[in-house]
């Protein structure tokens, strides 16, 4: 697939642009700016607010307990210093220490990096492992957040669909056949942004073995596959579920990485915060080029992330996931009068709904909502382009629906 023909990237190059490279031709009007534009313009016009169930940031405030540390590690005297590359040694045994205890995983102190977020490495991966046209398979609905760096780094985004019918699970028969010698590395995202399907152990189990299979047909120079889980939502899980490690699955350090990020997990997003874990080799490769980029992340951070993987707030935990999953509650009862349907999400910050039949797509239905009600849904068309996207919208539930009742509800 070439670049033109990827998703949002289509747009034709600028003549008139006398600044810029190339590569900002990727880069469509993405559709979270311009529904950002309208959201404004409306606004503007109205003078009344717009209900925004658009962007997943997370509102819940963190821990004043891990607030208070923060301050205290910011005051201490080498707190300023570049932080290095690796991670402190409070950090990496948090790290250890989460891993071991939550999934019963154990890590060795090269089988993990700090990231300044999840997206550190989203935006670095390609880098350190495409050459021109290499490709990068990737779900459909998926984030959306993965084509941008694959196209940066001259390589193709393939997408693999996944289906309401298979509850948004992997079709590995027709996962299989979209693989090529040309794919470097595939994204597994459960809990996923934006349908909110878990997995199990059967399935990713089925994934690493499909790797697995997959290079031990190759030759001994040819590139290997692996993969790249993003566990970005590992801990917004509702009602008991816990939602499971890649690392879990015997051999999976073989041919597997998993992104982790503490901006869902402590409500941190914007201090960027996150770490990757699993094969030390995909792990030393990815250093290399993020090393060449950023200086390390922030000591205080570190202790800090340190000090909530040691000591997590439980009782802060409980907090959140009640507060996410009451307005979830709401949120679903609110879009079922305008015939939005969906399963009961387990995890994520995100319902994925299902748009009444007579309307064209995903889109136009998120423009009738914005323009004649005020109330601001992502189409399912900025994920990808599977029927789902077209029939789908994700609805963010890191909303403040204090005002929930004084929009009109009637289509
Ligand atoms: C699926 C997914 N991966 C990664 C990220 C980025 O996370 P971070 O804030 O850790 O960079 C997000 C953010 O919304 C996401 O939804």
């Amino acid at each position: 697939m070439r670049p033109e023909e990827t998703m949002n990237f289509n747009r034709p190059p600028n003549p008139e642009l006398t600044l810029g490279a190339k590569r900002l031709d990727y880069f469509g009007d993405y559709i979270f700016s311009r529904l950002s534009k309208q959201k404004a313009k409306i606004e503007k016009e109205t003078g009344e607010k717009v209900l925004d169930f658009g962007a997943g940031n997370p509102d819940f405030p963190p821990s004043e307990k891990l607030i208070d540390k923060l301050s205290e590690f910011i005051h201490e005297k080498d707190a300023h210093y570049y932080p290095g590359y690796k991670a402190i040694p409070e950090f990496r045994d948090g790290i250890i220490h989460w891993y071991e205890k939550r999934f019963s995983v154990h890590l060795e102190e090269n089988e993990l990096m700090p990231l300044l977020g999840a997206k550190n490495a989203i935006a670095y991966l390609p880098l350190a492992f495409l050459n021109q046209g290499d490709e990068v398979l990737r779900p459909d609905p998926g984030y959306q957040g993965y084509d941008g760096p694959i196209l940066i780094a001259d390589g193709n985004v393939a997408l693999y669909n996944l289906n309401e019918a298979n509850n948004f699970k992997i079709n590995f028969n027709s996962l299989k056949r979209s693989i090529t010698p040309k794919t470097r590395f595939i994204y597994f995202n459960a809990p996923s942004n934006p349908t909110a399907a878990t997995t199990d152990i059967n399935e990713m189990k089925q994934l690493v073995d499909l790797v697995n299979s997959v290079n031990q047909q190759k030759k001994t120079r040819e590139k290997k596959l692996f993969i790249v889980s993003d566990f970005a939502y590992a801990d917004i899980t509702f009602d008991n579920y816990q939602a499971p490690s890649i690392l879990e699955i015997p051999g999976a350090k073989k041919v597997a990485i998993e992104l982790q990020s503490m901006s869902k997990t402590c409500s941190l997003a914007g201090y960027r915060i996150g770490y990757a874990v699993g094969n030390s080799e995909i792990l030393a490769r990815l250093s290399q080029i993020k090393n060449q980029y950023d200086s390390g992340l922030t000591k205080p951070l570190q202790k800090m992330a340190a000090h909530a993987l040691t000591n997590f707030d439980k009782d802060w935990q409980k907090k959140m996931i009640s507060e996410y999953q009451s307005r979830s509650q709401k949120i679903k009862k609110y879009f079922e009068k305008i015939e939005l349907t969906g399963k009961e999400p387990k995890a994520s910050l995100y319902r994925w709904l299902k748009i009444p039949d007579n309307f064209k797509n995903s889109e136009d239905f998120a423009q009738k909502l914005l323009n004649e009600k005020r109330i601001l849904v992502t189409p399912g068309t900025a994920f990808g382009k599977s029927s789902a996207c077209q029939n789908h919208v994700r609805v963010s539930i890191c909303v403040d629906i204090s005002k929930i009742d004084n929009y009109d509800w009637n289509l």
